[in-house]
């Protein structure tokens, strides 16, 4: 079992797409590995999917809208194998969490998945516009295909 987390600030727009999409991409194989979502701050806690993402996820036929926001915590270290941070704040707030060197290897930069080492960042979309929704679904989507790659 390959348990993933994936992590964005409020959880309500970055997150729960790369969780759905990855989630899509793995069809019956789901058995095998866990995907969950959360976010850093603690703003959204409880809340479904922002109308946007769930609006993208929907043209691509995935269903997000039962997902509800939950806030990133120590313990996930040790629930999760892999921690994909959506952008290099996130990476920060996490890594400032880790308790051990085992616990900072877990936590990875999404996109590094798809250009190595250029750390570069899922853009926030929350206070921009429908286009911001879908680069974000297509990088998300990008990068998910490269995860499956590396899983199997
Ligand atoms: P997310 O987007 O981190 O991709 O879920 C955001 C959602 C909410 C806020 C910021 C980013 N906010 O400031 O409330």
């Amino acid at each position: 079992m390959t348990r993933i987390l994936m992590v964005c600030l409020g959880n309500i727009c970055r997150s729960p797409l790369a969780e759905g999409i990855l989630r899509a991409k793995l069809q019956s194989n789901t058995s095998t590995i866990k995907v969950d979502s959360a976010g850093t701050a603690a703003y959204h806690i409880g809340k479904s999917p922002d109308l946007r993402s769930i609006a993208v996820a929907n043209k691509y036929g995935i269903d997000i809208s039962h997902l509800k926001a939950r806030q990133f915590k120590v313990t996930d270290f040790d629930a999760f194998d892999v921690i994909y941070a959506m952008d290099t704040s996130n990476f920060k707030n996490i890594i400032s969490l880790a308790r051990t060197d085992k616990d900072r290897s877990k936590v990875k930069l999404i996109l590094n998945t798809i250009v190595q080492d250029e750390n570069l960042s899922v853009p926030d979309p929350y206070y921009g516009g429908d286009q911001g929704f879908e680069d974000v679904y297509q990088m998300l989507d990008k990068a998910c295909t490269s995860i499956l790659k590396e899983l199997f």
